[in-house]
């Protein structure tokens, strides 16, 4: 007869907090500087057919897409969250960095990651929460805009603040031209961030 080895052998291993999945739905712009300052991406979590599957693809980076099929008002924002989190828990991950991810996702999520889910945010928070902050910071015909890298919560574009920088709005400016400028701070500010994160260095 075979010996059974141990419970804990048997076990799959636990989540390393050091395991970055990163979830996208956009260009991957950021994405891609994630990967070239050297982080290392165990995954990346997509919902729906976009270029930041290709860039991760092509930096060798697996991919899960997670497809939405429902944008309407019954979508069941709990089950697409479960599929979420059991994507990531296949991948043993222990953070995860949001880069323009287009699904807010339910509590399950935060359950799942205490205080580590991290988000990048093309606003100064706590202001122009929102998927349109650059266009409303130019409606809003402020001076000065910018970025904020901080812990996501149930609350969206909400939690504790990791790092900001600003941006200068500049009258020339259309919301594309001032979305390039900042997320060109965001693909430094970002990668810099979840490092420190990463090592222990931010709470
Ligand atoms: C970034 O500006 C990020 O802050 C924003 O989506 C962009 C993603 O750029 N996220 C949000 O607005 C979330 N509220 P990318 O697709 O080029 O990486």
């Amino acid at each position: 007869m075979t010996a059974r080895p141990p419970a804990a052998a048997r076990r799959p291993p636990a989540s390393d907090r050091s395991t970055l999945a990163v979830l996208a739905s956009g260009t991957g712009s950021i994405l891609e500087a994630m990967i070239a300052a050297g982080l290392e991406v165990a995954v990346v979590v997509v919902d729906r057919p976009c270029p930041a599957e290709e860039r991760a693809t092509d930096a060798g980076v697996p991919v899960e897409r997670v497809g939405r099929d429902d944008f309407g008002p019954g979508f069941d924002r709990e089950a697409y969250t479960a599929r979420v989190v059991d994507t990531l828990r296949c991948h043993r991950v222990g953070t995860v960095a949001m880069a323009g991810f287009g699904t807010v996702l339910g509590p399950g999520m935060f359950v799942a990651f205490p205080r580590r889910v991290l988000n990048t945010h093309p606003a100064l928070l706590p202001a122009f929460k929102g998927w349109h902050a650059v266009r409303a910071a130019l409606e809003a015909g402020v001076a000065v805009t910018g970025c904020t890298v901080h812990l996501a919560t149930e609350e969206v574009d909400d939690g504790p603040i990791l790092a900001q920088r600003p941006v200068e709005v500049l009258p020339s400016d259309t919301e594309t031209s001032l979305h390039e400028r900042i997320k060109s701070v965001e693909r430094e500010l970002y990668p810099q961030t979840i490092r420190r994160f990463l090592e222990g260095e931010l709470p």
